[in-house]
């Protein structure tokens, strides 16, 4: 089993999600604020009702603080709500209707952190950028027996390790945003917290948590 075991599992099963079908950078700056801390089945509820009141970059940047508050409603968290609006308007007034492809570009964004920006640039840009949160950071040092407890040390070693290709080697440009998305697949459904479900796991043969299990 191999890491296109992996995409091929996801695809089939996950390729609707609805910020999965139409990707654009606009979709995944959204998505991605949405999906932090907020289930995948509450965002379902919210997501394409939101991008049909704000269409774009610019209609969220005029939009008022109330009119984005109302239509947060039910995904809690509220201060990321007030954050994506920050994040339209500095965008918009510093770059226009486009949403910039350099790292340095978009972590200059108010509301915009590491998180963010990997996520834009892999799954929206396919660059080699790894969209380290929760799931991710699970996955990741399981799969490659990283000792370090969960939290900014071990985030700052994953990177690392992917920076310098000691780890997910794998991943390259042309599948960037098809491996991001199934490894936070993989920690969503198989690799969760408490509960490892190995044996339907596609990577279980090569990683090191379940081998020393
Ligand atoms: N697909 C794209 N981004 C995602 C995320 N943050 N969580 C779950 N699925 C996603």
């Amino acid at each position: 089993m191999s890491f296109s075991n992996l995409i091929h599992w996801s695809k089939k099963h996950y390729s609707n999600l609805p910020w999965r079908k139409n990707r654009s950078p606009y979709h995944t700056l959204v998505s991605e604020i949405m999906l932090q801390q907020t289930t995948v089945g509450t965002v379902l509820n919210h997501f394409e009702r939101f991008i049909h009141q704000f269409p774009d970059l610019q209609t969220l940047a005029k939009a008022s603080e109330h009119d984005i508050l109302v239509a947060w409603k039910g995904l809690g968290y509220y201060r990321r709500a007030k954050n994506l609006r920050f994040a339209a308007q500095d965008l918009f007034t510093k770059f226009g209707d486009h949403i910039p492809q350099q790292r340095e570009e978009l972590i200059s964004i108010k509301g915009i952190g590491d998180y963010t920006s990997s996520a834009i640039l892999s799954l929206a840009y396919q660059k080699r950028e790894l969209a380290v949160d929760a799931n991710l950071e699970r996955v990741i040092s399981r799969l490659y027996g990283i000792q370090i407890p969960k939290g900014p040390k071990l985030i700052k070693e994953i990177r690392r390790q992917f920076e310098s290709k000691e780890i997910l080697k794998e991943l390259t440009a042309k599948n960037a945003r098809e491996m991001n998305e199934a490894l936070m697949d993989l920690g969503r459904v198989y690799c969760q917290a408490r509960k490892a479900n190995c044996l339907n796991c596609p990577l279980s043969d090569q990683c090191v948590a379940y081998r020393e299990e």
